[in-house]
């Protein structure tokens, strides 16, 4: 089969329900949702899922700390998230939260089945507890010195200078985040998925091409070390679903959330009665599944999300694409670091497609971060998209509206431009297929820059002066709106709200197909949409501001 035949889902990782949705969680939505908007431009059948991840310790916290309950934060959360997501253009076909009822039974139902398989044990273990609070503490609740590399200020459960996986008891100098004493070593019972047990599958499907190569190295140093067994319980007080047939004990988090993938989709088949589940879960499904990642996360989705797939029989990723870090400057974007810029801030200053526009041209498909910088954004904005892109159509569509009532020649000037239109179509296809959205840009602010260059050299506004050429002039306009219309549909799946305007103003809807059949004796609209140029005292404003 074609790979136009198979049907998609493509997944984000879940956001966090205790804060805002920032600068770093959109770089990975809308490198998703580009890829999912430029299926949709071919014609492809896609489904697009998120959710929120509504449990955990932080967000019993922050509950807490708001003197609300956490469902109650979690609801407000959830319409939060999906508000800001919308004004992204980021669409998702259903955006559900780890806390549904679905999901609940399904982690139920994954967790018997696992428990039947006896793919868990029970074992008593020491843990960090803060005698102040009187509760365990989480991974992410302590800090200390790395035991591998002895870097400091490092969490509990990974260092983030080295990538050690470690236990928190074995952080050295450790203090408690919530009261700034020394945790106490407590011991309790736990429940364990044997991960040692799919050391065989996972080397097998690490190398089966899902992963790019330098998550693949990672992966594998990971599988020739040790696999230790992963502890899915938590104690109370704990906010997420309660372990069936134990008292107190609750799903640590990073259990019940990757179910959440199927849930949210199982979902997603209820309201849609026409998608099918089994075709998207069952082992044998031939559909693929795209899960979108950062760097931060690899080892849940590589290892335990595989692993707990193939012990109860579901599919696996087709692809986990994993990408970096976002940096401003070089600082990492996070609330735990510092640094960050929310979604709400940018829109208070700037629009949404124009931070798309700068993501597309800073992403590939590497695990690099990704450095941005307010002034570079501007700069690019103001020269790609304003002076090139939308100056092509405003000066071409003048003398269409002048001198020829909207609408286009019925012809198109046989030339080598067109041709080059169209070659570089294939080339910008291979790169959206590769996620090297960087490079489609590169390619759009190149063509655009020939076109402006076609124009210029013809000087319609000479011609026109001669009444004799005015057909000529004619023709040289609506080859220019004719490759204006090209570079909007690569365009397309990275400017949503942009490409909409311009789709009424061509009176035309666009789609992949269309590149190569120019608008001929075609009435357009009137040209009036301007695209504000960015100035640079905003961004000195906003800077200031954040
Ligand atoms: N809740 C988990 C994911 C569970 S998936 C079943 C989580 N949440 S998160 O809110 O911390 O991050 C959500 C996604 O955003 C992750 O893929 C994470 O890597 C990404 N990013 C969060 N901050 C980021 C940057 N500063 N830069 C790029 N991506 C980052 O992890
Ligand atoms: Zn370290």
């Amino acid at each position: 089969m074609k790979n136009s035949m198979y049907k998609s889902l493509v997944t984000c990782a879940f956001p966090y329900a205790n804060g805002e949705i920032h600068l770093g969680h959109l770089l990975e939505q809308i490198q998703a949702d580009i890829w999912v908007r430029y299926f949709r431009l071919k014609n492809r059948s896609v489904f697009f899922i998120c959710a929120d991840d509504a449990h955990g310790t932080a967000i019993m916290l922050k509950a807490k700390q708001m003197k609300i309950s956490p469902d109650q934060l979690i609801n407000s959360m959830h319409k939060q998230h999906k508000n800001i997501f919308l004004k992204f253009s980021v669409i998702h076909d259903h955006y559900s939260s780890t806390h549904s009822p679905v999901n609940k039974k399904l982690c139920n139902k994954i967790f018997n089945i696992i428990l039947k398989k006896k793919f868990l044990k029970e074992k008593k273990i020491a843990q960090l507890y803060d005698i102040k609070l009187n509760m365990f503490l989480s991974d992410r609740l302590v800090k200390g010195v790395c035991p591998q590399c002895n870097s400091d200020d490092q969490y509990g459960d990974n260092c983030d200078v080295c990538g050690a996986i470690y236990d928190a008891t074995e952080l050295l100098q450790v203090t408690s985040e919530l009261s700034n004493s020394s945790p106490q070593i407590k011991f309790s019972n736990h429940l364990f998925f044997k991960l040692s047990f799919f050391l065989n599958f996972l080397k097998k499907w690490v190398n089966s091409g899902v992963l790019q190569t330098s998550v693949f190295n990672k992966i594998n140093e990971w599988l020739t070390s040790n696999l230790r067994s992963w502890n899915i319980s938590r104690d109370q007080p704990y906010f997420g679903f309660k372990i069936p047939g134990y008292s107190s004990k609750f799903f640590y988090v990073w259990f019940d959330a990757p179910i959440g993938y199927l849930s949210c989709f199982k979902e997603l088949c209820d309201i849609k009665k026409d998608i099918n589940f089994d075709e998207f879960w069952s082992i044998n499904s031939k559909n693929r599944l795209y899960q979108f990642i950062g760097k931060d996360i690899i080892y849940f989705h590589a290892l335990f999300w595989p692993a707990i797939l193939e012990g109860c029989g579901y599919r696996k990723p087709t692809k986990i694409f994993t990408h970096g870090y976002l940096t401003c400057n070089g600082l990492k974007l996070s609330k735990s670091k510092g640094a960050i810029i929310l979604a709400r801030q940018w829109l208070s200053c700037f629009d949404s497609d124009s931070l798309r526009y700068y993501f597309a041209s800073k992403l590939s498909n590497t695990i690099e971060d990704i450095d941005i910088n307010l002034y570079d954004y501007a700069y690019k904005i103001n020269a790609d998209i304003v002076n090139n892109i939308i100056n092509l159509a405003s000066r071409n569509a003048s003398f269409l509206e002048k001198y020829f009532n909207n609408i286009l020649s019925n012809q198109l000037i046989k030339s080598g431009i067109y041709k080059k239109f169209i070659s570089t179509a294939v080339e910008i296809e291979s790169f959206f297929e590769d996620r090297k959205f960087s490079l489609v840009i590169q390619k759009i602010r190149y063509l655009s820059d020939l076109a402006n260059k076609y124009i210029s050299k013809r000087k319609p506004w000479i011609l026109i002066k001669n009444a004799s050429n005015k057909n000529q002039v004619h023709n040289i306009c609506s080859l220019g709106i004719n490759l204006f219309k090209i570079l909007i549909i690569f365009l397309k799946p990275i400017m949503p709200e942009l490409v909409t305007n311009i789709e009424l103003f061509l009176n035309t809807s666009l789609m992949w197909k269309h590149i190569s059949t120019p608008l001929l004796n075609h009435k357009i609209n009137r040209f009036s949409y301007l695209y504000k140029r960015i100035d640079i005292k905003d961004i000195d404003f906003f800077l200031k501001k954040i």
